[in-house]
């Protein structure tokens, strides 16, 4: 998608919540945090015109899968013709309702969720769903990755996950926190 046309979806609707995708120096930071030598399944909520999804379809192993949970439709066209790969799976559902979508086995067995929704655009209670979903989803010792413009996500991540590290990412437009949580870390 070009940037115009990224722009005019933005546009359209506020929660794409940012006039152009994320750079490839940060889309390269935050997967540095993936094992790209194991098969897992990544969960990604709000892919947007497929920035992480494209690179992540590049680097993962044959038996891996990537399961796209994106709310806007014209991002949900684009990615179903711009990504043409059996390893990969499109869903037009909010992040909050990624159970709807995904196999009774797979719950309790996501490797990781990646998100670039805006957060901060949810209210407290609707976070907290949405974080306790993703919870749900993901295996002891899954990873809960998310890239926000600021630190708002860290008492709602503590108040679900009890742990987060981040680290702050200034070559992008809007600069980015990148927040690393781990589920069940001690188990
Ligand atoms: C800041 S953009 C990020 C797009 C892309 N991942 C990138 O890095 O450039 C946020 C994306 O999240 C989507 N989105 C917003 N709220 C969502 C929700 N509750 N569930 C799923 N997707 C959502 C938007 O449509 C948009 O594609």
């Amino acid at each position: 998608m070009s940037k115009i046309d990224f722009l005019k979806t933005f546009i359209k609707d506020r929660d794409v919540a940012s006039v152009t995708p994320t750079s490839q120096h940060c889309v390269k930071k935050v997967c540095t945090n993936i094992d790209f030598t194991k098969d897992f399944t990544l969960v990604e909520y709000g892919p947007g015109d497929g920035v992480f999804s494209k690179y992540l379809v590049n680097k993962m192993s044959p038996d891996s899968r990537l399961i796209l949970i994106e709310s806007n439709e014209d991002f949900v066209t684009h990615l179903k013709e711009t990504i043409r790969d059996p390893r990969v799976e499109i869903h037009n559902v909010l992040a909050g309702d990624v159970e709807t979508v995904l196999k009774p086995e797979e719950i309790g067995n996501i490797d990781y969720v990646l998100s670039g929704i805006p957060f901060s655009f949810l209210k407290k209670d609707r976070k907290i769903i949405v974080l306790q979903a993703t919870k749900r989803i993901l295996k002891d010792g899954g990873l809960f990755l998310a890239y926000q413009t600021s630190g708002h996500l860290k008492k709602p991540v503590m108040e679900v996950f009890g742990n987060l590290e981040t680290e702050r990412e200034i070559l992008n437009l809007p600069p980015y926190l990148i927040y690393r949580v781990v589920k069940n870390e001690f188990n």
